[in-house]
């Protein structure tokens, strides 16, 4: 059953850092080659961010661009929700951070973390928020720096991931518009696929975990490969099930964009034709919570989210999580 009140995507905010990493570069790095990321992930070239640059400058970033795009101020929102799973600090939270960088203050600031789920996660848990009444505004914001989590001498992971953010300001629509249809779940018996082991209460910073390279980013791949194309493609036919439509209704799927051949596996099961998938990761590699924003708002920017326009949103991350949306624009 289709819900009668819906929360809408008022405007979109983004931001990529502006060096570019390309595979040849990574093959002076490791032993890895352009033909092997092309052919294995999709993967041409990512975005890193500075080396002075935090979480918290990319989201600030993407975070301003949506509130410019909405014509309101800092103080028009009632929560700023930031989706990340590269925190500036353990605490405070990002959402502080991000607060104190837009120079406002007084409304509710926190995290989620969902891998890199995390942004369709902060989208389900707005939309409680803003259609309980606690919140008329929610500023959610997907952002990860990888670059700095990740062992750059892994050629496993190094090559895969990209820094990025992405923005919504998210409030409650008064017409056709808006989310018809969520479906989200998780199975934590699968989480050391792909963790972050240390600097937890697990294994505290220590020199040892250093030595261990624990504080990297560790996955296994082809595991995390086959749960991503079950869970990713159950869960949008679920969604779209949901809102009550059929997958042929579909205009647009934008899949997390962790790898390619995961993109295409998802693609075939909606029966697509290429175009109405949303493929950027040749350009931005994995950039975790920030794939699907920065998506959608290459897919507003080419004209394409015309009124009426049914787009499908599906991801997939470490814990392991998994959520759908179904948007009508
Ligand atoms: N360059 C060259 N060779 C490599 C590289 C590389 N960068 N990386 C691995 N290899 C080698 C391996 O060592 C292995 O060699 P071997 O056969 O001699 O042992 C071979 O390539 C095959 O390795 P696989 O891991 O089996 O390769 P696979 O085809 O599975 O591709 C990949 C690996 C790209 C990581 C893939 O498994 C994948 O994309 N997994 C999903 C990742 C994902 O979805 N992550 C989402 C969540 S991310 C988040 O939440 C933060």
């Amino acid at each position: 059953m289709v819900r009668e009140k819906r929360i809408k995507i008022k405007s979109i905010g983004i931001y990529l850092p502006e060096k570019i990493l390309t595979n040849y570069d990574l093959e002076k790095m490791v032993d890895t080659s352009d033909e092997w990321i092309t052919t294995r992930t999709g993967i041409k070239e990512r975005r890193i961010a500075a080396g002075e640059q935090v979480t918290s400058d990319l989201g600030v970033e993407a975070a301003k661009m949506a509130l410019e795009k909405a014509g309101l101020k800092p103080e028009d929102i009632d929560l700023i929700l930031v989706a990340t799973n590269s925190p500036d600090t353990i605490f405070p939270s990002t959402a502080c951070w991000i607060q104190r960088k837009l120079g406002t203050r007084e409304m509710a600031a926190f995290d989620l973390q969902a891998g890199c789920t995390g942004m369709l996660y902060g989208l389900i848990v707005s939309e409680g928020l803003i259609l309980s009444g606690i919140c008329r505004r929610v500023l959610l914001i997907g952002v990860d720096v990888l670059s700095k989590i990740t062992n750059w001498e892994d050629r496993t992971t190094c090559v895969l991931f990209g820094d990025g953010a992405g923005a919504f300001v998210l409030e409650e629509s008064q017409d056709e518009s808006g989310f018809l249809s969520h479906c989200w779940g998780a199975d934590g018996s699968l989480g050391e696929l792909l963790m972050l082991p240390a600097g937890g209460t697990l294994h505290p910073a220590s020199e040892q975990t250093v030595k261990d390279k624990l504080h990297y980013i560790q996955m296994k791949g082809n595991e995390v490969f086959k749960n991503a194309v079950k869970r990713m493609g159950e869960a949008a036919l679920e969604a779209v099930k949901k809102a009550g439509l059929e997958k042929d209704q579909v205009d647009f799927l934008i899949p997390h964009q962790a790898n390619l051949r995961i993109i295409e596996a998802i693609a075939e099961r909606f029966n697509l034709d290429r175009n109405r998938v949303v493929v950027n990761i040749d350009k931005y590699g994995n950039m975790s919570v920030a794939t699907i924003p920065v998506a959608l708002y290459e897919l507003q920017q080419e004209g394409k989210l015309q009124p009426g326009k049914i787009v499908v949103m599906v991801a997939f991350g470490a814990g392991f999580t998994w959520a759908a949306s179904v948007y009508r624009c």
